[in-house]
C-alpha cells in the first residue's frame, strides 16, 4: 500500500510542477544515491543486466558514453539535443518530462523519486553526456600501472522516429596485466533479439547472434530482449566500423580515423591492428 500511495505521489507531482521550473543538476552525491536506489538493484556486478553493472556507479568518474546511454534508459530515447535543449525551452522540458515518466526510473518497482530529483539526474548526467559523440579513453581505478585496464568509448544516435533515437555505445577494452581485450556493443532503449552485422573497414567482419535472456532483477517495467552484445575477434579497425541490421534497416557508424592516437595505443597491447 505504502508503494502505490508513493507512486501517486510521485504522479501528482508531475501534474502540480510548474513547467517552468528549471531542474538543478543534482550533487555526486545525490546522482550516486538514487542510482544505487532504482538502478544498481538490477544493473549489479553479478547480474549486469542489459551487460552493465551500475553497482560500483560514481557521477565523479561517469565516462560520458554511460552518461548518455542512462539518459536514454531514463527517457525513452530522447534525442540529447533535444534533453539539452529542456534547459532553456519549455516545449523540450515539457517532452522530457512526459518521458521521464515512462523511463527506467520506473524499472525498480518501487515509488519513484520527486520529478525534480529524477530531472536534476538528467541534467548532471546530460553534462556528462555532452561529449558522448567523441572518443573517451579511461583507466579503471588501479594505481600499479600494470592492474590498468584501458576502456574505449564512443556513443552514436541512429534516429528512429521524429525524437526517438536508438543510442549504439562502442566499448574496447584492454587488460594490461592480462592482455586480454574485450569489445561490446549496447543499444538503447529498444532490447532486441535476432543478429547483428559488423563491418570493418568496409568488409563484412561477421553476424553476430544477439540470442538469450536476460537475468532480471524482479523483471517489471523492462522489454524483452538483449540490450548487449560481446563481439568475438574483432580486429581495431583502422577506418571505420559499422554496426548493422540490429534493427531493420539501421545502422550505426563509428570513425576510427579519428580514435586519438593515445585510445589506440592505450588498446594495441590487446587487439590486433589493421
Ligand atoms: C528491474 C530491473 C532494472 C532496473 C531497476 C533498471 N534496469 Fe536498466 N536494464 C535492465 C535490463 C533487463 C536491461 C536489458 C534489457 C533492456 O534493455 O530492456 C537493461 C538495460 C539498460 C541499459 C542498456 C544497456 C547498456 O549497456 O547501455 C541501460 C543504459 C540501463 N539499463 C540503465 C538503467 C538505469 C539508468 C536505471 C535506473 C534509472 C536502470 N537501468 C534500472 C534492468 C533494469
Amino acid at each position: 500500500m505504502r508503494r502505490s500511495a508513493g507512486f501517486l505521489l510521485g504522479m501528482a507531482v508531475i501534474v502540480a510542477t510548474p513547467v517552468g521550473a528549471l531542474a538543478e543538476p543534482l550533487s555526486v552525491a545525490q546522482q550516486n544515491a538514487v542510482v544505487q536506489k532504482h538502478c544498481a538493484v538490477c544493473h549489479t556486478d553479478r547480474t549486469r543486466n542489459g551487460g552493465l553493472s551500475l553497482q560500483g556507479f560514481d557521477a565523479a568518474t561517469v565516462t560520458p558514453s554511460l552518461a548518455a546511454m542512462m539518459l536514454s534508459k531514463l527517457t525513452s530515447g530522447l534525442p540529447l539535443a533535444s534533453i539539452a535543449r529542456s534547459a532553456s525551452d519549455e516545449a523540450a522540458r515539457t517532452q522530457l518530462t512526459k518521458r521521464v515518466y515512462g523511463g527506467a526510473i520506473m524499472a525498480a518497482g518501487i515509488a519513484p523519486p520527486e520529478l525534480g530529483v529524477t530531472l536534476g539526474l538528467a541534467a548532471a548526467l546530460a553534462e556528462r553526456a555532452a561529449a558522448s559523440g567523441s572518443w573517451h579513453l579511461s583507466y579503471s581505478d588501479g594505481t600499479a600501472a600494470k592492474a590498468r585496464q584501458a576502456t574505449v568509448s564512443i556513443v552514436r544516435e541512429v534516429p528512429r522516429q521524429a525524437d526517438v533515437v536508438e543510442s549504439y555505445r562502442l566499448l574496447l577494452s584492454c587488460d594490461h596485466a592480462s592482455r586480454l581485450g574485450h569489445i561490446q556493443v549496447a543499444w538503447s532503449p529498444v532490447a532486441t533479439t535476432g543478429s547483428l552485422v559488423t563491418v570493418v573497414d568496409g568488409s563484412v567482419h561477421g553476424r553476430h547472434a544477439v540470442e538469450g535472456q536476460e537475468a532480471m532483477g524482479n523483471g517489471s517495467g523492462v522489454g524483452k530482449g538483449l540490450a548487449s552484445l560481446s563481439i568475438p575477434s574483432l580486429v581495431l579497425p583502422s577506418q571505420s566500423l559499422v554496426v548493422r541490421d540490429l534493427f531493420p534497416g539501421e545502422q550505426a557508424d563509428f570513425s576510427f580515423a579519428d580514435l586519438p592516437v593515445a585510445a589506440r595505443a592505450a588498446l594495441s597491447p590487446c587487439v590486433a591492428s589493421r
